[in-house]
């Protein structure tokens, strides 16, 4: 069977204060129809105490954060640690996205060791990976993801990607209205979890697999009804309420 389907709306820098409180209201109005959902809201991190206040015993609805620090204190200027986001609730941390990797230089490096705190302070990571699209028409995705994944699994090992989930958003369709067919985001999806079975095979069949770029209203049902699709990361459909809640419907429906 496959895994309850989990909807990360990642805002990036948008949204506001209304936005949040009016989106986890709504939510919260419709959690009995969402509630065969994992739903998670990352909002740019000053709102994300405001929206704690929203967050009741849901067993479904849940915050997350776009980025953490590698270190835990000291001299960062401008940074947030794991301790933080932890002593404030929130259960998911996106971490290696494509816009860190490419506007503030995040490297490999730097990814394998956030990864790491997070997985000290018990935070889930959402590690996201994803090609260029000259790397998609050459059908290097295979080389690619494991590119991405093989500092963490050299450094941290298997074990590490229990409770842990990997987004893969080919960079090309971050933001673009493009997306690769639902038989090719399948097929990028069977490769990460072959590729982690070599390792280990329980939990590969655990890790939970989200496809992010353009996912909209038309398309996510089809995505995320390809066998190893067990999520989806949204961007821009999430900051528009009645288009999130839309999208939520729209699979909630079809479970
Ligand atoms: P879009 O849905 O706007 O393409 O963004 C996807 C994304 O980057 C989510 O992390």
């Amino acid at each position: 069977m496959k895994k309850i389907p989990f909807i990360l709306a990642n805002w990036k820098l948008n949204g506001n204060l209304l936005l949040i409180k009016q989106t986890l209201i709504r939510l919260n109005k419709e959690r009995n129809f969402l509630k065969k959902l994992k739903i998670a809201i990352a909002p740019p991190i000053i709102y994300l105490s405001e929206a704690q206040k929203y967050i009741y015993d849901n067993k479904n609805i849940y915050l997350a954060a776009q980025n953490v620090d590698a270190h835990i204190s000291g001299p960062f200027t401008g940074e947030i640690s794991a301790y933080m986001l932890q002593e404030f609730g929130i259960k998911y941390v996106i971490i290696g996205h494509a816009e860190r990797r490419q506007f503030h230089y995040e490297d490999y490096k730097v990814i394998t060791k956030k990864f790491l705190i997070l997985k000290q302070y018990n935070l889930i990571p959402v590690l996201c990976i994803g090609e260029l699209y000259k790397d998609y028409a050459n059908k290097e995705i295979r080389n690619i993801c494991i590119k991405q994944i093989n500092p963490i699994l050299d450094v941290l090992g298997i074990e590490s990607f229990k409770r842990t989930i990997i987004a893969y958003e080919p960079i090309w369709a971050i933001g673009t209205g493009k997306t690769p067919s639902p038989e090719y985001i399948q097929n990028a999806h069977l490769c990460i979890r072959s590729y982690l079975s070599q390792y280990d095979d329980s939990i590969a069949k655990n890790v939970v697999l989200q496809y992010g770029g353009s996912v909209n209203a038309n398309n996510v049902l089809k995505i995320l009804l390809q066998s190893d699709v067990d999520g989806i990361l949204l961007g821009k459909s999430s900051i528009h309420l009645n288009e999130f809640l839309s999208i939520l419907r729209i699979v909630s429906n079809f479970l």
